[in-house]
């Protein structure tokens, strides 16, 4: 049985309102929790190899005990699954097992599984409901809440999707414990993010002991804050996008073999050290800052210059014409946009 005692519940009230469920084992008993939320004949459950191999038969399992009937869509894992190809095949499969517009798609894994099932989520006969069931730590703490979906084109990611969001997200914190090293260090990257965004998260990071429930609910909440006020990015939203757009640069020119959250940090580190440079922060916040993305990550070493970097950035969608907007930070919870032409970008960072 599950005690629902035990697990929190945020609500987001954006365009769709739905829960985020955080609590431990919800992997299990994720058919009766649908159940709730969704009463589809038939579930498509989108996930990747490694997924598949881990969680997708306890899910179906679950998904099946709850009466759904279930059809399941496997990729090979990786960012580089994450295409306009893909994206085809899954809508192919989708037509071929007749799936409806009452029917229910189920994103289960990390950010690439919920970015690229979200999208096709959104397009599916016009938009059919989906779920989120992030695996990782980044898909828990940022990219399974909030609806942003997308898929990557060969010049640049992200670059075709849709703000479309999801009916509910299990984050079922067991997933993280038994996460590779290197895959929880990427979700860290991202809590470093929040950490500069969001003091409880700071002061959470910062001490001896981090409660992995407890860093889940404040990003989540932080995030939840942000969407309901600015669902579709029109300001306070770009916030989130602290330290992005280098690292969007970074994993573009790495060919994405350098994780999104590793590369966030590094775009992270440098935003910071630019904003120690311009003085919008002391050397006392750059340096408490920096411990909280060492702590988080460990050592980090950026293997490209930052020329490349700023050139390679160009491309994000978070470009207006021939400006762009950079998040800056002027101090722990305090980060302000600053619009730059983009041709000078390099000259302000560097
Ligand atoms: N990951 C940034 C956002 O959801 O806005």
């Amino acid at each position: 049985m599950l005690d629902m005692e035990k697990i929190k519940k945020i609500t987001v009230k954006a365009s769709g309102e739905y829960d985020v469920l955080i609590g431990e084992g919800l992997l299990d008993f994720s058919g009766e929790l649908i159940k709730n939320v969704a009463s589809p004949n038939k579930i498509a459950l989108i996930c990747d190899d490694v997924v598949d191999y881990l969680y997708s038969s306890k899910v179906i399992r679950s998904l099946e005990r709850a009466n759904f009937s279930v059809v399941k869509f496997v990729f090979k894992n990786g960012e580089k699954s994450k295409n306009l190809n893909t994206y085809a095949q899954i809508l192919s499969f989708l037509a071929q097992n007749k799936l409806t517009r009452s029917d229910l798609i189920v994103a289960l894994g990390g950010g690439v599984v919920g970015d690229l099932a979200g999208f096709v989520a959104s397009t599916y006969l016009r938009g059919i409901k989906y779920i989120q069931i992030p695996t990782t730590l980044l898909a828990q703490i940022d990219s399974s809440v909030g609806g942003k979906t997308a898929v990557d084109l060969d010049e640049g990611k992200n670059l075709v999707g849709a703000f479309y969001q999801p009916s509910l997200v299990l984050c079922d914190i067991t997933a993280l414990y038994t996460l590779p090293q290197k895959v929880f260090n990427d979700g860290m990257g991202e809590v470093a993010k929040y950490a500069v965004l969001d003091e409880k998260v700071y002061s959470l990071v910062s001490g001896d002991v981090c409660d992995l429930f407890k860093l889940v609910y404040l990003c989540v909440d932080y995030k939840r804050k942000i969407v309901e006020k600015d669902e579709f990015e029109g300001g306070l939203r770009k916030l989130l996008n602290l330290g992005h757009t280098l690292a969007h640069g970074i994993e573009k020119l790495s060919g994405y073999t350098v994780a999104h959250g590793k590369a966030v940090a590094l775009g992270l580190i440098q935003i910071m050290k630019s904003a120690l440079k311009r003085n919008f922060i002391d050397q006392q916040t750059f340096d408490g800052i920096m411990n909280v993305i060492n702590k988080c990550v460990g050592e980090v070493v950026l293997e490209y210059s930052l020329e490349d970097i700023c050139t390679n950035a160009t491309t994000d969608k978070k470009i207006n014409g021939d400006e762009l907007t950079l998040i800056m930070p002027y101090g722990i919870g305090d980060c302000r946009p600053v619009k730059i032409k983009i041709d000078d970008l390099w000259g302000y960072l560097a």
